[in-house]
């Protein structure tokens, strides 16, 4: 079984484009859940760009699921979450020029910062997953600063302009899948993911949770949200009702 977390951040970004109300992201959490979510995601971001407080804190005490919030390290977005207690949270690099998430975290730079950031979540019961790159070095460092989960950055597969290159970037991802698991670690993966590139990452050996945005807010606009998540887990199931391509 895999979990499909639906990333909601830009429900409340069509939101801010008029600073209004609508459309409300607690409501697309609700349709995502009729629709088979088995988890919300939300970055609240340090330029509170999308997501607000007001949002996580409704989340917390509506979303029936699973909430994972991405953070910063920044010590009041870190404070914020420690006091929210989601049921997880998805430690991420932040950059105010970035338009999206742009690579994984520098586990080698900020070890320390991580470690203890890591362990004052574990500290008030919030389980923690680190957003890395399919890199070795990053990977191998996972389990030393106590994280329980890495969700490996799918991007540069997503952005793979011609088959070798994406099959490279594949290859990549199932290693350091492989690597993550014999550590101890949970897997999960996320970034980019689509109805037409899920499959291959879904398969992966271990893989236990996908969180994926962009796709199906984009594709809800027109199919509606329910049935926009309701179409990814039905790809994710069929994902895995394939044999493994032979590797
Ligand atoms: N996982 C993480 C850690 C992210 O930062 C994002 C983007 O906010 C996603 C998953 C979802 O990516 P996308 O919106 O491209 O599906």
């Amino acid at each position: 079984m895999i979990r499909l977390g639906v990333n909601i951040d830009h429900v409340a970004t069509i939101r801010q484009a008029r600073g209004g109300r609508e459309p409300d992201p607690v409501w697309a959490a609700v349709l995502s859940e009729l629709g088979g979510a088995d988890g919300i995601t939300v970055h609240l971001r340090e330029d509170r760009r999308h997501i607000q407080e007001r949002d996580l804190r409704i989340l917390r005490e509506t979303v029936r699921t699973r909430l994972n919030l991405e953070i910063s390290l920044a010590p009041e977005i870190v404070a914020i979450a420690l006091d929210v207690r989601p049921d997880q949270v998805t430690f991420v690099p932040e950059h105010r020029q970035e338009v999206t998430t742009e690579g994984g975290l520098d586990l080698l730079s900020h070890r320390d910062r991580i470690a203890e950031a890591v362990s004052r979540c574990h500290e008030a019961g919030i389980e923690v997953s680190l957003f890395l790159d399919p890199d070795p070095a990053q990977v191998e460092t996972a389990a030393a600063v106590g994280a329980i989960a890495v969700e490996l950055h799918t991007g540069r597969y997503a952005d793979a302009i011609n088959a070798s290159s994406r099959q490279s970037e594949l290859d990549a991802l199932f290693d350091a899948g492989r690597r993550i698991q014999q550590d101890g670690l949970l897997l999960h993966a996320g970034h980019g993911l689509t109805l037409q590139n899920v499959a291959a990452v879904a398969r992966i050996p271990g893989m236990l949770e996908l969180n994926i945005g962009h796709s199906i807010v984009s594709r809800a606009v027109f199919v509606g949200f329910e049935r926009a998540v309701a179409e990814m887990k039905q790809a994710i199931l069929d994902a895995l009702t394939q044999p493994n391509p032979v590797r």
